[in-house]
C-alpha cells in the first residue's frame, strides 16, 4: 500500500520566529534532497507563523501548521486560534488533540472531535494524535483507550469529506514515550499502528487502508529509520530531536 509519507516535527512552545529562520537556514545546508516525495512538516509556535519563517522553511521543502485550531472560526474564544485565518494567511496543515493538550488543557475526544471537523471543513491537513497513558497500558487498557480515541476520529471522517488533496491522518503517540527518553520499540509500534489499522478499515473501508499512520514518541536521529521501515508506519512525529537542525535533518532523510 503507497501511503503518504510524513515526517512532521511540533516544536512545543519552542523557538521563536528569529531562531526558526536560523534554523531553517542550519537545515537547508544539511538536506541533500530540498523537494522531497515524504511530506515534510513543522508545527512551530503560532507567533512563527509569519512569512518569513515561512520562506525560510520552503528552502528546505517544509510546511509549517498550528498546534492547534479551535472549533469555531471566530468570536469570544481569548487565547484560540482560528483554522480560517490560518488558511487565509496560507498555511494548511493543523495537529489536532496532542497528548499535552489533552493532559494540560482539558482537550477531550469529544472537543478534539469538534476542532477535527472543522479542520476538515476548511480543506486544513490534519495530524491527528491518539495514545495511551502508562498506567492504561500496564492496566491491560491499551485496546480499549485505542478504540475509544480512534472512533472520535473516524465518527468525524465518516460526516465530512476531505479533499483529494487534503492529508488527514493519525500520529500514534503513547503518552509513556512523549519527552522520556523511552521510545516505543519497532515491534510496539507496529503493534499499536496494525491494531489502529484494523480499527480505521472496519469503521472507513478503504480510506482506512490508505491513512497514514504516523509514530511520535521519542523518535531520535538513532531510531527513526527502523521505525519507519515497519509495514504500518507511515511517518514519524518528533518532539525534542525536531529543535535540532542536525537531527531533524537526518530523521527527514531516513
Ligand atoms: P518527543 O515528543 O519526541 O519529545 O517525545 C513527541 C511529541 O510530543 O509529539
Amino acid at each position: 500500500m503507497n501511503r503518504t509519507k510524513i515526517l512532521a516535527g511540533n516544536w512545543k512552545l519552542n523557538l521563536g520566529p528569529s531562531e526558526a529562520v536560523q534554523y531553517f537556514e542550519q537545515m537547508s545546508g544539511l538536506l541533500k534532497e530540498k523537494s522531497p516525495t515524504s511530506k515534510r512538516v513543522i508545527f512551530p509556535v503560532a507567533y512563527c507563523l509569519q512569512d518569513s519563517v515561512q520562506r525560510a522553511a520552503k528552502t528546505c521543502g517544509v510546511e509549517l501548521g498550528a498546534q492547534n485550531i479551535h472549533w469555531e472560526t471566530k468570536g469570544a474564544f481569548t487565547g484560540e486560534l482560528s483554522g480560517q485565518t490560518l488558511r487565509e494567511m496560507g498555511f494548511s496543515w493543523t495537529l489536532l488533540a496532542h497528548s499535552e493538550r489533552r493532559q494540560f488543557f482539558g482537550e477531550t475526544d469529544e472537543t478534539a472531535a469538534r476542532r477535527l471537523k472543522t479542520a476538515i471543513t476548511l480543506g486544513l491537513n490534519v495530524v491527528y494524535c491518539i495514545g495511551e497513558r502508562l498506567e492504561e497500558r500496564e492496566g491491560g487498557r491499551m485496546n480499549e483507550v485505542l478504540i475509544r480515541q480512534t472512533k472520535a476520529y473516524t465518527e468525524v471522517l465518516k460526516t465530512t469529506q476531505p479533499q483529494a488533496s487534503q492529508t488527514v491522518c493519525i500520529a500514534y503517540e503513547p503518552v509513556w514515550a512523549i519527552g522520556t527518553g523511552k521510545t516505543a520499540t519497532p515491534a510496539q509500534a507496529e503493534e499499536a499502528h496494525a491494531f489502529i489499522r484494523a480499527q480505521l478499515k472496519s469503521a472507513l473501508g478503504a480510506a482506512g487502508e490508505k491513512t497514514s499512520l504516523l509514530y511520535g514518541g521519542s523518535v531520535t536521529a538513532q531510531n527513526s529509520k527502523e521505525l519507519l521501515s515497519q509495514p504500518n508506519v507511515d511517518g514519524v512525529l518528533v518532539g525534542g530531536a525536531s529543535l535540532k537542525p542536525t537531527d531533524f535533518s537526518i530523521i527527514l532523510q531516513s
